[in-house]
Parts: C-alpha cells; sequence; structure tokens
C-alpha cells in the first residue's frame, strides 16, 4: 500500500464513479419509448436506439417521429395554446417553479442519465448542465409572473417548433422551454436523435406535475423529423444546431411568416495577451475545448496568443495537456469524456488528418484513451496557415488551433477573420485593453478573462453566420413574443406599383439618362450604371424620371457604406446632433418637399412632410438614449449587454408614404450606428432623392445614406444575397419577402420583412425599429479575487 506521502508525491488516484443503478433500472423498466404528446406517452412506432458513446451499449430504444406524429403534437400544442396563454402570468410562473423543484430533485438522477446518452464528463453534466437547467425554470417563472408589466402590449408568438442538437441534450431544452411557456406559447420539441433521454424523463416529470397537456409535446426522431417540424402548422421555429441545417431552415421558412431564431456553430477565438495570466488562460483553454470533449458552439477553438509568450504559454499548455485524464465519463475525475457518437469521431478524426495532411502539426498527450468506445485524445495544433481547413471549419472536437499574433490590431483582425461570431475570450490584466479589444470583435458573447460562462439572466447569440436572435434574459422571451401587430395596409393604389418602372412597362419605356434622374451614393449624386432612367408617373402624368439601378449600383453603394464606418464609432450623442440639424433642415424645406408630394399625387401631402420631421426629431432623441443593461448574472461578475449597430444594411422601402416610409426606416437603422444602402418607394423614388440636399447640409458623412433608385424586388435581391451586407428590412409583398428571405442564406443576414403600414401612425416609429436596428453583444467581465 502506497504511503501518504508517495501518494502526495505522485498525486495518483483511484476511479471514483458515480453510481448508475437507479438510472439503468428506469431505462430497463421503461424498455421502448414512444412521443409525449398531449399529455400522455405514445405507443411506440418505429424506434431506434440511444447507445452510450463510452461503451457502445444501447441504453433505450425510442421512437422515430414521423410527419402525422409531428403533426399529432402540433394539433395537441395548438388546442393547448389559448388555454395557456390566457392563464394570469402568476398561475404559468408556479408551473416553472415545479417543473424547476422537481428538476432539482432529480438532479442526480438528470445527470448521470445526461452523461450516459452524452458522453460527458459527470463533472460537467451534475456541476454545470443541470443546476442551469434549474436555473432556467426559476428565472422564467420570474418573466410569467412579471409579463405583462414588463412587455406591455405583446402577445405569445402561438405555437413553437423547437429543434435542439445532442452537446447540451437538457440545457437546451430549458433554454428553449423555458421562455416559451413564460410568455404563454407551447411547444413542439425534437430532441437530438443521439441523445433524446433526458427530454423523455423531463417529459415524465411533466406528465407527474400534472402540467396542462399539450401544453409540451416531445416528439423523437432525426433530421427527417426536424424537417417535418420545420414544415408544419407552427408559429415560430427556434433552432440550435450545424449552419448547414440552419441555412435549409431558414430556406423552407422563406415566406411563411413563421418567426424563426438560429443559434448555429462557432469558431471562436481565444485572445492571449502577453499581460494575461498565462496559468489562468491554460485553465480556460482546459474549460473552453478539453474539458467538454470541444463539444460546444461556442468553444475557444482557435487560441490566438501574442507572439512575446508564445513558447511559454504553449510549454504550460503542454503540460496542462498531459496531466488531463480521458475516461470513464461517469468517473468524478474525468476531464475528458466520450465524443456522442461513432459518426462525430470520424468527421473529428477526418478533419484532424485533413488539416495535418495541410500542414498544421498535432500536440496530443500520449497513452491516454481507453481501448473501447468513442474516445478522441484532446490536443492542440500549432504552424496552422489561415487557409488549413482547420483553420476555417468548425472541428466540434477537442482540438484548438494555437497561432501567435503581434498587435492589438492584429489580435483583432484575426479574430474576425472567420464567417462565425458567436463568443470570443480575451485574457488580459489590463481591462483597458481587453475592453478595447471586446468592442472590437464581432461576436455576440465575449468573456474576459473568463470562457463558457452562461447564466438565465443574460442572453446568448451569435452575430454573422453564426445565426440570429438571443436566448435567455430579456432577449431571448422578445424572441418568443409579438408586438402588437400593425395592421397591414395595402400598399399604393393600381397604377403606381413596382411593374410601372421596369424597362417597357413604363410609359416610354426606359429611357436615355437625363441630367436629373441620379441616385445618391457615398454623398454624391451618381449616375446609374445602366445609363436609364425610368418615367415616374403620377396620374397617368410623367412627373420626373428616375435612374434605374442594376447590382453594380448596388455593389458600389454597399462599397461606400462600408467606407463610412466612422458613423458607427461615433458617440451617440453626435449621431443625434445631425439627426436634429436634419430634422431642421427637413422642417426648413417643408413646404417644398410637401409641393413635390402634391405633385406625385400622394394623399395628405402636408401631413406626410410634417410626420417625417417629427420622427426624424425622435429618433435624433434615441440615438443617444436606446441603450443597453447590467444584467445580473453570477457573483462577481459584470455582464454587460450592449446594443451594437449591424454595419451595413439594406433597406427596401415601401410604395406608400414615399417620404415617411423611407424615413420611417432609414432613420432608427442610422441613428444606432448603422450606414444604410436603401431603395425607395419605386413609384415614387424622388421624395427620397430629393433628400440629398439635406443630408449634405446636415453634414451627415458620404456613405452613411445610400439610395438607389430602380425596381425593388431585383434590387432587394442583390442586397440580400450580399455578403457585406449584414442585416436587410424588406416592406413589400408576400413574395418579395419570400424572395428575400430565401435569398439572405448565403452570410445568414438577419431581416425584417415588415408588412406595409400606417406610417402616419404610432406602428411607424418606436423602440422596435432599434432593437430591430441593433445586435445585443453580452460582454462578461469578473471582478475580485
Ligand atoms: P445537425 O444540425 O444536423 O443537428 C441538430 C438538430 O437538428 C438535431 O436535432 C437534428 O435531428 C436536427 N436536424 C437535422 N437535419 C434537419 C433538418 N433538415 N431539418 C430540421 N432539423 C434537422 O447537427 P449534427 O449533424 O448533429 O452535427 C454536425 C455538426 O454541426 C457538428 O459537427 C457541429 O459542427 C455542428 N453542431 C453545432 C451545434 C451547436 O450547438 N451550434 C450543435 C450540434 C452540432
Amino acid at each position: 500500500m502506497p504511503t501518504v506521502t508517495e501518494i502526495l508525491e505522485t498525486m495518483e488516484y483511484g476511479p471514483a464513479p458515480e453510481a448508475s443503478g437507479e438510472v439503468m433500472a428506469w431505462l430497463k423498466a421503461r424498455g421502448t419509448f414512444g412521443h409525449y404528446i398531449d399529455g400522455v406517452f405514445t405507443k411506440p412506432g418505429k424506434t431506434f436506439e440511444s447507445i452510450n458513446p463510452a461503451t457502445g451499449a444501447p441504453l433505450a430504444k425510442v421512437s422515430h417521429g414521423s410527419a402525422a406524429d409531428i403533426a399529432t403534437a402540433v394539433r395537441s400544442a395548438r388546442a393547448a395554446q389559448p388555454g395557456w396563454a390566457k392563464l394570469p402570468g402568476h398561475e404559468r410562473a408556479k408551473w416553472l417553479y415545479a417543473l424547476a423543484r422537481h428538476i432539482q430533485k432529480r438532479e442526480r438522477f438528470l445527470a448521470v442519465l445526461e452523461t450516459l446518452d452524452n458522453g460527458k464528463p459527470i463533472r460537467e453534466s451534475r456541476d454545470i448542465d443541470v443546476p442551469l437547467v434549474a436555473r432556467h425554470f426559476y428565472h422564467h417563472a420570474g418573466w410569467a409572473e412579471m409579463l405583462e408589466d414588463e412587455f406591455p402590449g405583446m402577445k405569445p408568438v402561438g405555437v413553437c417548433g423547437q429543434i435542439i442538437p445532442w452537446n447540451f441534450p437538457l440545457l437546451m431544452l430549458a433554454w428553449k422551454i423555458t421562455p416559451a411557456l413564460a410568455a404563454g406559447n407551447t411547444v413542439v420539441l425534437k430532441p437530438a436523435e443521439q441523445t433524446p433521454l433526458t427530454a423523455l424523463a423531463f417529459a415524465e416529470i411533466c406528465a407527474e406535475i400534472g402540467l396542462p397537456k399539450g401544453v409540451i409535446n416531445i416528439v423523437t426522431g432525426d433530421g427527417e423529423t426536424g424537417a417535418a417540424l420545420v414544415a408544419a402548422d407552427v408559429d415560430k421555429i427556434a433552432f440550435t444546431g450545424s449552419t448547414e441545417v440552419g441555412r435549409a431552415i431558414r430556406k423552407a421558412t422563406a415566406g411563411t411568416g413563421k418567426k424563426l431564431t438560429l443559434e448555429l456553430g462557432g469558431k471562436s477565438p481565444f485572445v492571449v495577451f502577453a499581460d494575461a495570466d498565462l496559468d489562468a488562460a491554460v485553465e480556460g483553454v482546459v474549460d473552453a475545448i478539453w474539458f467538454n470533449q470541444g463539444q460546444v458552439c461556442c468553444a475557444g477553438s482557435r487560441i490566438l496568443v501574442q507572439e512575446s509568450v508564445a513558447a511559454t504559454f504553449q510549454k504550460r499548455l503542454s503540460a496542462r495537456l498531459a496531466k488531463l485524464r480521458v475516461g470513464d465519463p461517469l468517473d468524478k475525475s474525468t476531464d475528458v469524456g466520450a465524443i456522442v457518437d461513432a459518426t462525430q469521431l470520424q468527421r473529428i478524426r477526418d478533419l484532424v488528418a485533413e488539416g495535418q495532411a495541410q500542414g498544421a502539426v498535432l500536440h496530443q498527450a500520449e497513452g491516454q484513451l481507453p481501448s473501447a468506445g468513442c474516445f478522441f485524445a484532446p490536443g492542440f495544433f500549432t504552424n496552422v496557415a489561415p487557409a488549413n481547413i482547420v483553420s476555417e471549419v468548425e472541428i466540434f472536437g477537442p482540438v484548438a488551433t494555437l497561432t501567435t499574433f503581434r498587435t492589438p490590431d492584429e489580435a483583432v483582425e484575426l479574430a474576425n477573420n472567420t464567417r462565425y461570431g458567436l463568443a470570443a475570450s480575451i485574457w488580459s490584466e489590463n481591462i483597458n485593453l481587453a475592453l478595447d479589444v471586446a468592442s472590437k470583435v464581432k461576436a455576440g458573447v465575449v468573456w474576459v478573462n473568463s470562457t463558457n460562462i452562461f447564466d438565465a439572466g443574460a442572453g446568448f447569440g451569435g452575430y454573422r453566420e453564426s445565426g440570429f436572435g438571443r436566448e435567455g434574459g430579456r432577449e431571448g422571451m422578445h424572441e418568443y413574443l409579438t408586438g402588437p401587430v400593425p395592421r397591414a395596409k395595402p400598399e399604393a393604389e393600381p397604377g403606381r406599383l413596382d411593374a410601372a418602372p421596369v424597362p417597357g412597362a413604363a410609359s416610354k419605356g426606359p429611357a436615355p439618362i437625363d441630367r436629373t434622374a441620379k441616385m445618391y451614393i457615398g454623398g454624391a449624386q451618381k449616375r446609374p450604371d445602366s445609363g436609364y432612367s425610368y418615367a415616374v408617373i403620377a396620374k397617368g402624368r410623367e412627373i420626373g424620371l428616375a435612374g434605374l439601378g442594376n447590382r453594380k449600383d448596388i455593389r458600389n453603394a454597399v462599397e461606400a457604406a462600408h467606407k463610412a464606418g466612422g458613423w458607427g464609432k461615433a458617440t451617440g450623442h453626435n449621431r443625434a446632433q445631425v439627426l436634429y440639424y436634419l430634422a431642421e433642415n427637413l422642417s426648413a424645406r417643408e413646404a417644398e418637399f410637401a409641393q413635390r408630394l402634391k405633385s406625385a399625387g400622394v394623399p395628405k401631402p402636408a401631413d406626410e412632410v410634417a410626420t417625417a420631421i417629427r420622427r426624424a426629431f425622435y429618433y435624433a432623441a434615441q440615438a443617444d438614449k436606446f441603450d443597453g443593461a447590467v444584467h445580473s448574472t453570477k457573483s462577481a461578475h459584470v455582464t454587460l449587454a450592449m446594443p451594437e449597430a449591424f454595419g451595413v444594411m439594406g433597406v427596401a422601402c415601401p410604395d406608400d408614404a414615399p417620404l415617411l416610409g423611407f424615413l420611417s426606416l432609414v432613420l432608427p437603422a442610422i441613428a444606432m450606428g448603422n450606414r444604410v444602402v436603401a431603395i425607395p418607394a419605386p413609384s415614387m423614388p424622388l421624395a427620397a432623392t430629393d433628400l440629398y440636399q439635406v443630408f449634405d447640409t446636415s453634414d451627415l458623412p458620404g456613405g452613411v445614406v445610400n439610395i438607389v433608385t430602380g425596381a425593388r424586388d431585383e434590387l432587394a435581391k442583390t442586397l440580400a444575397q450580399h455578403d457585406d451586407v449584414a442585416a436587410m428590412w424588406y416592406c413589400g409583398g408576400p413574395d418579395g419577402a419570400r424572395m428575400v428571405e430565401a435569398e439572405s442564406t448565403g452570410n445568414l443576414k438577419a431581416t425584417w420583412c415588415l408588412a406595409n403600414r400606417d406610417w402616419h401612425g404610432a406602428a411607424g416609429q418606436g423602440r422596435d425599429f432599434l432593437r430591430r436596428a441593433t445586435q445585443i453583444k453580452n460582454i462578461w467581465v469578473p471582478y475580485g479575487e
């Protein structure tokens, strides 16, 4: 027997497995699972096995949900929804509290079941996942309680289809279900085929507490089942998973009016500056990429280290790597568990091999792997070229890349050199430097001197191709509510529709360019690339010519908008001043604009200009007031929720109210720091192009507002497809809306397709416009020892 001194010298310790008897007995008793629909488990249909990836042993059989199962579940959710929404928030809160308590009662059971099904270490499921699950239920019980006060006038979306992945099975269920229920929605949830078991255990809890039937429905199955849910009669789809499937879902839901949130992949930077606490940063890597087998969408999988400390950091990283314990996930001292299944393991192996073939050098600790089961030795790559596959593609395994940088600017450039934008982790003892980089990194979540911290009180979600929408906190609640829906107003009177400006359709067809037919790009009037203009017709009479814009004009406008990046960095106060000035200059020309609208046959021209002026003052006022929050999350943490501009936005304006509709969309976007490429009302674009003088005299920097005239839907398509346009608003017909949503999948831009409305009224202005003109960056700053 070793002496105590010997033990302390080697720090060796024996196995400490968590007992799994209770869970195994439960699985044995259930044997084969049906779906949970309308408050009961259905008779099992066609089944597949859920496997323990650490051993390869089957755990249970679950049913493969068909389109008919999905339809039954959606009907049940639909039937239950009005009753659930009608309950006072306090009553819904009580149900959420009951679920929270029952989850807490079964914490150990759920953690063991999760670890068996997913392969993650019990330390993660027991100490992180399940407590967070309970926290989400408690937190959202609170939102249910306060719903009417906090979200006045808002309504639940209706029936929500939710599709979740295998990396945090129960936690993703909680992230999805809790805001939905709190807001008064009902749910059909499809867990991942690799990890359905904790969702089924959760269904048992719902049945046990007597949750009203139909409020939660759980249908198991694979991608086919998921696709059936996307196609079903639901009002919203919330999806977490791969970017590829996210794109398919965006396409499938285009034009359906289904609300959509996508939480997709990432390739998150982990930036270590020379003055960082290097040991803490090394532990950060353990948490960010190894401890969870790298199977986290926000894993800090690209480690960027400042050159002067790179050798030291790599040495310490290697030393820590050698000490990691890989093996039985149920063992309480295991650091790295199993990969979720053989397919994922193979995917990791292939990507790693390809990375090596492309010249990257893999560092792995030796001799750690169990002989059976789906395990992959954790490690990191050096010598990685930026174009190497492992630099670009999400590996979703316990392997990071390690590269160096010299200056903070280079760190930011490398950090942002990715299609994704889910998260970032920044390590420096210099708070000034850390926050400066946090502000410049394009990511939805930024952790300073920390990594992978989550809380129900803070939002989580990505920029760019990491998706759109947020989960958690107030931001997450918004995704499950709809505002007072303004009454849709028919767009414009017949004869003033898009068709008119298209070549050949106007009275004279495209005319050679006229000196007056100019667009506004980069702060200057520009002739259209086509060299053609179209006749603007009012009451059967030609009142002027407008440029017939094309793809090239849009591309030039996007480029000009990008060059005007300084607008986004200006303070809210600076932007407010320009907008006040703009409002004043528009007032000075009120009569002239009213006359112009009148001659174009626009109804209520004087009202339209007067309201447009007030709107300009309103958004000037908001420019330095629409701001973020400091969330109450973990102790010794400040969690800042900062609304940030998207960057360059595309805006396709309604045909109705050609001046007011244009300004109602463009002003909130620029008030928040965006630069805009706007397509004005095709039937009366002169109302918008006339504004160039107002813009010029108001000191609006060139490129902040760019106006391209022409056929709205053709131009909108180019904007929707443009990868350098980060967000797009479209106000037009349903066909155009479908087109914009379907064409925006390239860079997965956030889109807002809004119906034409009474622009004179309350629906034409407000905080909702500002909320949609921004995306929230959540920055976590720990303090204290
Ligand atoms: P996946 O995106 O295929 O699966 C996620 C969920 O979507 C599962 O429930 C699946 O059944 C469902 N699904 C699949 N195809 C669908 C469709 N056409 N319509 C509706 N639902 C569908 O992800 P998969 O294949 O499990 O993993 C592949 C890669 O995706 C991983 O290697 C990783 O890179 C990434 N991933 C990212 C996650 C994240 O949290 N962002 C989570 C899981 C995977």
